[in-house]
């Protein structure tokens, strides 16, 4: 695996190398790797002839300063697994080498509607630092197709309409959310949970499961309140449990029961913020 830390290297490489002229398949990532960043490569593998990664805490997607603070960071523990799961080209730039205008000089970018509910509503400007990373990322890497995890399922959606808007040819490949033996699903926060909340925290993955067994066309008020108390009682503190038409993210009081629909959460358990979700 080759790394470089700095973007001129790692174009003139893409470009100029054997790695021109052949399939290329990116993973982007923010370190704190688990098999979930893992199965990405192993798909891109699959996918392409050249896989490349990135990893990169970026400042501008946090809109709490101490959740950057707290980011966990295991770079050689990183390397040594992209290494293993056969990753060929990794990027590992600077803060300075992919924000050469400074943190504060923002551009905005439109993302209508999806940018208001969920996340976008509880985390205000995540999205916008996910486009400005990810489209600098693109620029640099222009692989042929970008492999995400549906964990996040509103930034493969945040991401699908920068891609589209930036008129670039990426394919965008969701892949299925990986998870641990109790349902809770892999992500790189779940290093800090404690013993205690480790425990707690499959219920937010039984909490989604029996929402998809017991849904029926109609009100869905009544399930929501209740998947709240549940989670609230188990120890959450929930930031929202929507039910969404799963193409638009449009939020569903009433289904029709023929719309496709998501179910979505973010919930905090001991200060730790935790999302998932459930195609229904
Ligand atoms: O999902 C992530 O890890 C990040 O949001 C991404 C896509 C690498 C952009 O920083």
């Amino acid at each position: 695996m080759i790394i470089f830390k700095h973007t001129n290297d790692i174009s003139n490489y893409l470009f100029f190398s054997e790695a021109s002229g052949k399939t290329t398949g990116f993973v982007p990532t923010m370190g704190a790797l688990h098999s979930g960043h893992i199965s990405l490569i192993e798909k891109a593998r699959v996918e392409c002839d050249v896989v490349i990664s990135s990893i990169f805490v970026n400042p501008t997607q946090f809109n709490d300063p101490a959740d950057f603070e707290k980011y966990p960071i295991s770079i050689e523990k990183d390397i040594d697994l992209l290494e293993k799961a056969g990753c060929n080209v990794l990027f590992i730039p600077s803060v300075t080498e992919m924000y050469p205008e400074g943190l504060a000089a923002q551009k905005h970018y439109e993302l209508g509607f999806i940018e208001t509910v969920l996340d976008g509503a509880y985390r205000p400007g995540h999205f916008q630092g996910v486009c400005r990373v990810v489209e600098k990322l693109l620029h640099i890497v222009h692989p042929h197709q970008l492999f995400l995890g549906q964990k996040d399922y509103q930034q493969c959606m945040v991401i699908r309409k920068l891609v589209e808007s930036m008129g670039i040819k990426t394919q965008i490949v969701i892949c299925p959310t990986l998870r641990d033996a109790d349902g809770l699903a892999m992500s790189s926060r779940n290093i800090r949970l404690n013993e205690e909340a480790r425990r707690k925290a499959p219920l937010m993955y039984q909490t989604l499961s029996s929402i998809r067994q017991i849904i029926k066309p109609g009100d869905l008020s009544e399930l929501k309140k209740q998947a709240i108390d549940h989670l609230t009682a188990g120890g959450f503190t929930v930031d929202y449990i929507e039910i969404a038409d799963a193409t638009t993210l449009s939020l569903i009081q009433y289904w029709d029961g023929h719309t496709a629909l998501v179910v979505m959460v973010a919930a905090f358990i001991n200060n730790v913020r935790l999302i998932d979700n459930l195609i229904l």
